[in-house]
């Protein structure tokens, strides 16, 4: 197994490029599932929930050319609805094939994702709105069993709750029913724009794309006909995780191909801190205070401050001039990072959703293990300016959604080093 040696300390300087948003690849790969025509994907990351989500595809049939960050994807020979226990239960967001594979072929099975780090993460939000979509659903042996046989009709669907997957599902699920679908309370995320775009882009009618109200006129089981090429946006939690690199090793560094208005959220929380920023085009440079500032901050939908950014901010907080409180009000169990932080000597304390960041003079390097994707970022930050060699392990997490991390900070001038296990 892999581990990462960081030795603190190290300024950084240069620039960086950001990778594509995985969080917008993947419901764009399961979009594909809508059509019977090719459809190139370019920008796709270079991290593994993207090869998983391709080999489900191939599993399912497809026929799938993937070159690092192009993918053509050739739907047209599926002859299987059935994602597996095996790849779902490495990667939830397979659960993104429910709604394609149940609008293009009436059925599907779709193995339950079971837990999670982070949360229990249901997806009876999901399953709900296809049943009132007129899909019938049961559970069976650990699968999701969806049938549709006479196609699936356009409903008014309330959320009780914003889910991200959940509208990325229905709004695909959508696209082919026949009728008109709204979904109420939408998640409004930058990943759900591209997606509803892809779709309209197709000739779906979409309206309300980045709002909470979306109405999208199906097709009635037409497949769909997307672009040819279809570029994934910049990923804003890679560029959101190394702005904080720049802050917490009080380093100004640039980041390219960026899109200012989808991390405009961490842009301020840093701004708050001392930081200071210039713009340009598509790219960005971080300027931090030789001390920082705390904050107080809350994770909540987007454009809120996200909670894919919050393990992040509370690296840097450790090291902030004063108590920082953070508030996770997404997920109920992402905190499993507090323990290994304060292994690097941090003063975290915890209850419940809330943590109180006490900042201090020094980190000190220590053995520490990675427990979610988002986690393993933030002891990276951390071991970047932590005294000595900070031992990262179980980083297969994140080499879920992080593109050559090891590879472009140490092109910013870090001591990071991935070896593997004797
Ligand atoms: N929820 C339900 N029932 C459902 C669906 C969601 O109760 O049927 C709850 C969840 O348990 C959670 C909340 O609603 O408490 C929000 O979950 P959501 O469905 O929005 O999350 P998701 O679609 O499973 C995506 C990202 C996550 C990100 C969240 C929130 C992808 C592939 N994943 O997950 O990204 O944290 O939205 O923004 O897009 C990550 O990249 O590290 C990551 C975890």
């Amino acid at each position: 197994m892999d581990y990462l040696e960081i030795t603190g300390g190290a300024k950084l300087k240069g620039e960086i490029t950001i990778s594509g948003a995985k969080n917008s690849a993947l419901p764009i790969i399961a979009c594909t599932i809508l059509t019977d025509q090719k459809v190139r994907l370019s920008n796709l990351p270079n991290v593994v929930d993207i090869r998983t989500l391709l080999k489900l595809i191939t599993m399912l049939g497809g026929g799938v050319n993937h070159n690092n960050t192009i993918a053509d994807i050739d739907n047209s020979s599926i002859n299987s609805t059935k994602a597996v226990y095996e790849i779902v239960s490495q990667m939830r967001a397979s659960i993104l094939v429910l709604g394609p594979l149940l609008a293009r072929f009436g059925e599907c099975e779709v193995s339950l994702p079971g837990g999670c780090a982070i949360g229990q993460r249901p997806i009876d939000l999901h399953l709900k709105a296809l049943e009132s979509m007129g899909a019938k659903i049961e559970i069976r042996g650990g699968y999701v069993k969806a049938e549709a046989p006479n196609g699936l009709k356009g409903a008014k669907i309330i959320f009780d709750k914003i889910t991200v997957g959940g509208t990325e599902n229905i709004v695909m699920a959508a696209a082919l029913a026949d009728g008109v679908t709204t979904i109420i309370n939408a998640a409004k995320e930058p990943e759900v724009v591209q997606l509803c775009e892809m779709i309209a882009s197709a000739g779906v009618e979409i309206d309300g794309i980045g709002t909470s109200e979306l109405t999208i006129k199906g097709t009635n089981g037409k497949a769909l006909e997307f672009k040819e090429t279809i570029e994934i946006i910049p990923d804003r939690i890679e560029a959101g995780t190394y702005l904080c690199a720049g802050a917490i090793t009080n380093s100004s560094i640039t980041l390219n191909k960026v899109n200012h208005k989808h991390i405009r959220a961490s842009i301020n929380k840093l701004e708050e801190m001392g930081c200071e920023f210039e713009l340009k085009d598509n790219s960005i440079t971080i300027f931090p205070p030789k001390k920082l500032k705390p904050i107080n901050l809350i994770t909540m939908e987007y454009p809120a401050f996200p909670t894919d950014m919050q393990a992040q901010f509370m690296a840097v907080c450790m090291i902030a001039e004063g108590e920082s409180i953070i508030e996770e009000r997404l997920f109920e169990n992402r905190f499993m990072h507090v323990s290994e932080l304060n292994r690097l000597g941090a003063d975290i304390w915890l209850k419940g959703s809330v943590s109180a960041v006490k900042g201090v003079q020094k980190l000190y390097g220590a053995e520490v293990m990675a427990t979610d994707l988002r986690a393993s970022s933030a002891l990276v930050l951390a071991g970047l300016v932590a005294d000595g060699v900070t031992t990262v392990r179980r980083i297969y997490h994140l080499d879920r959604g992080y593109d050559n991390l090891e590879g472009k900070l140490s092109s910013l001038g870090a001591s990071i080093i991935r070896k593997k296990e004797k």
